[in-house]
């Protein structure tokens, strides 16, 4: 692995983002930060690197990819058709965590590989600098999904991507730590009724001033474990090795639960937030999941604080639970699938 340095965000000229945007071009694997987290990315328009996305990270074939394109005139080369609300929505969310399911046409260059099959294809334009830069030097859409192995937590430092992918692609652009922390929120708005597969950086309330109240809803498999419309949304997925229970139910039920795990010789860690801190002291150990009031801080280190945890010698994990609405809702989401199945 070619593991570059620390790109510094305002250097988009910067020649190793030029040369990582040849790489792509030539078929490499290029790990690199987005707003949300860092993705692994390759030319969407070769099978051949795209293969090589899926095998380094273990994902099932059947798992689409999203491409990733520099600006709107991108578009127009992917081969695909969208409505009014999909144009209404790219105006008010792109560049940003909003991922549009798009019809696609017999026309398109995209490899069969990034939507496995199917007859639509998931597309976003980032926000990050650097991922830009690197959209741009390469010219052709990006297929990049989350750079994590498949199943563990999503990268939100270069330092995860190394620690799970090192020796299975050829580089990682360090671009310090994602703002958003969790994925794009994944809209399919081909029909009447615009819904949510997957929630994420952009809120349901964002999507709703800007297309009316009433016009959005979460899919089943954004809102619970039934069968999924975002077909990555079946796998088990952000979870640490770690048994993680959801601490719903009022705090007494939990802390009786502390003190019976505890007789039985476990070691149990909280995930809180910083005003819950004195509640758990009788924890063997409390990590901390910022400010109630400020979930999106929440939302930025719940990757990087799954990862510690499994660093951490204890058996299991009580985390707090938080209120669906706003960012909160994509937060819920990856905390209940992270949780074990009991
Ligand atoms: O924030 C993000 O979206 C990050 C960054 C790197 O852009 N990427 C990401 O990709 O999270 P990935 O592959 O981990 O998640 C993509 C999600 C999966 O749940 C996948 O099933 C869904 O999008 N998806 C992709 N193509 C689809 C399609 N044609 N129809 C429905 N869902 C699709
Ligand atoms: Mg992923």
């Amino acid at each position: 692995i070619k593991n570059v340095d620390k790109i510094n965000e305002a250097s988009t000229e910067n020649s190793v983002l030029k040369e990582m945007g040849l790489w792509i071009t030539q078929g490499k694997t290029v790990a690199l930060p987005t707003e949300t987290v860092y993705g692994l990315g390759a030319s969407a328009v070769c099978t051949e690197a795209v293969r090589a996305i899926f095998e380094a990270k273990n994902r099932p074939p059947d798992n689409p990819l999203i491409a990733h394109i520099a600006d709107r005139a991108q578009l127009d080369t992917l081969g695909v058709t969208w409505t009014e609300s999909m144009e209404k929505l790219m105006d008010a969310f792109w560049p940003g965590p909003l991922t549009l399911i798009f019809p696609l046409t017999a026309e398109t260059p995209l490899s069969p590989l990034v939507t496995a099959g199917l007859s639509t294809v998931a597309v976003r334009i980032p926000e990050h600098e650097v991922a830009r830069a690197v959209l741009k030097h390469a010219g052709v859409p990006i297929a990049a999904p989350s750079a994590n192995r498949s199943g563990s937590p999503s990268p939100t430092t270069a330092d995860h991507v190394y620690s799970d992918l090192h020796g299975k692609i050829d580089a990682v652009i360090d671009g310090g730590p994602c703002g958003y922390g969790v994925e794009s929120t994944v809209v399919d708005c081909t029909a009447e009724i615009c819904w949510i597969l997957r929630p994420g950086g952009v809120t349901k309330e964002q999507i709703e001033q800007v297309l009316g109240p009433g016009t959005v809803r979460y899919s089943q498999s954004a809102s619970s474990e039934e069968a999924p419309a975002a077909p990555g949304m079946k796998y088990r997925h952000y979870s640490p090795a770690t048994s993680l229970y959801l601490m719903k139910g009022s705090e007494e039920i939990w802390q009786r639960k502390l003190r019976a795990f505890q007789e039985e010789g476990k070691k149990v860690a909280v995930l809180a937030v910083e005003e819950n801190k004195s509640a758990w002291k009788q924890a063997d150990a409390f990590l901390s999941l910022g400010s109630r009031r400020a979930p999106e801080e929440t939302a930025a280190k719940l990757y990087a604080v799954l990862r510690e945890l499994d660093t951490m010698e204890v058996d299991a994990a009580f985390c707090e639970v938080f209120s669906k609405e706003g960012i909160g809702t994509a937060l819920m989401n990856r905390l209940e699938k992270a949780a074990s199945s009991e």
